[in-house]
């Protein structure tokens, strides 16, 4: 057994929608600094797991386990409010709106006349690009439209680490980029690992999804199939091939 309690651990996790077995049992753990990275086929369920640590959907059965507590989030903000920070896969920024209410969106800080605090905002969110590596972009008031997807999705990030994350969840956070925004946002990642904040990362980019990983948790069809310390494994080569093993895996390659 190990001796430290993880960040999180879930236990035997479940999800139906209808007739469809998104999840058939799915079991981790993620300790504090530690990138997990979850692969899997299209469908796997990978996207439907995080979306159930987090509340946005609720298991059918199974434990969450929070710091060693039992929790059963109601929806994402409460889990945000314990330190779980998702970037989903499907979210996008909105784009006539500036780089500071994106990255403050629903959370806005008001001054005490109850208006936006538009300086604390500008303050806050110059700091935020300096964190994840875009001072460059140094005027918040940018709308978003005008940032490059790399920018864009490093932003997301940023948002998702400013409420004080211990965990951060990634779906697919490389979509869409080129090879150097890509690179910005695995550097992000890394910045963060070493300030001891756990992080799932969902990709199907195994190389870059073995570069970051401490760990590999493969799915399939909505189960764990597999797991392995990346010391374990040759390379992301040896990775493609044990997917390739796994009923159902083909379009990973
Ligand atoms: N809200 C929903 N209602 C019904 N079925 C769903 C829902 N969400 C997911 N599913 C189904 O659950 C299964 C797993 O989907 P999920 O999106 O979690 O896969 P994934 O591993 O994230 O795939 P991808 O790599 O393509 O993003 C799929 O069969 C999907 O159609
Ligand atoms: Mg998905």
């Amino acid at each position: 057994m190990s001796e430290r309690t993880p960040l999180l651990q879930l236990n035997d996790i479940k999800k139906s929608f209808g007739s469809i077995q998104a999840l058939k049992g799915v079991s981790l753990e993620v300790n504090e600094g530690e990138v997990l990275a979850l692969v899997g086929d299209n469908g796997a369920g990978k996207s439907t797991l995080i979306k159930n640590i987090v509340g946005y959907h609720q298991p059918n059965s199974g434990e969450i386990y929070w710091r060693g507590e039992r929790v059963t989030f109601k929806n994402p903000d409460e889990a945000l409010e314990r330190g779980l920070s998702i970037v989903y896969q499907d979210m996008e920024l909105i784009p006539s709106l500036t780089v500071a209410r994106n990255l403050f969106l629903g959370k806005e800080p008001t001054t005490r006349f109850g208006k936006l605090d538009f300086d604390l905002m500008y303050d806050e969110t110059k700091k935020v690009l300096d964190e994840i590596g875009l001072e460059s972009l140094n005027d918040p008031t940018l709308p978003a439209e005008n940032l490059s997807g790399g920018e864009a999705q490093s932003i997301k990030i940023g948002r998702a680490l400013h409420f004080d994350a211990d965990l951060l969840i990634l779906d697919e956070p490389l979509r869409n980029l080129s090879v150097k925004e890509s690179e910005k946002v695995l550097e992000t990642v890394e910045r963060t690992k070493e300030q001891g904040i756990g992080t799932i990362y969902i990709s199907h980019n195994i190389f870059n999804a073995y570069e970051l990983a401490d760990r590999i948790h493969l799915l399939d069809a909505g189960r764990t199939m597999d797991e392995f310390r990346k010391e374990e494994i040759a390379g992301p080569k040896e990775l493609i091939n044990k997917m390739k093993t796994v009923a159902g895996g083909g379009t990973i390659a």
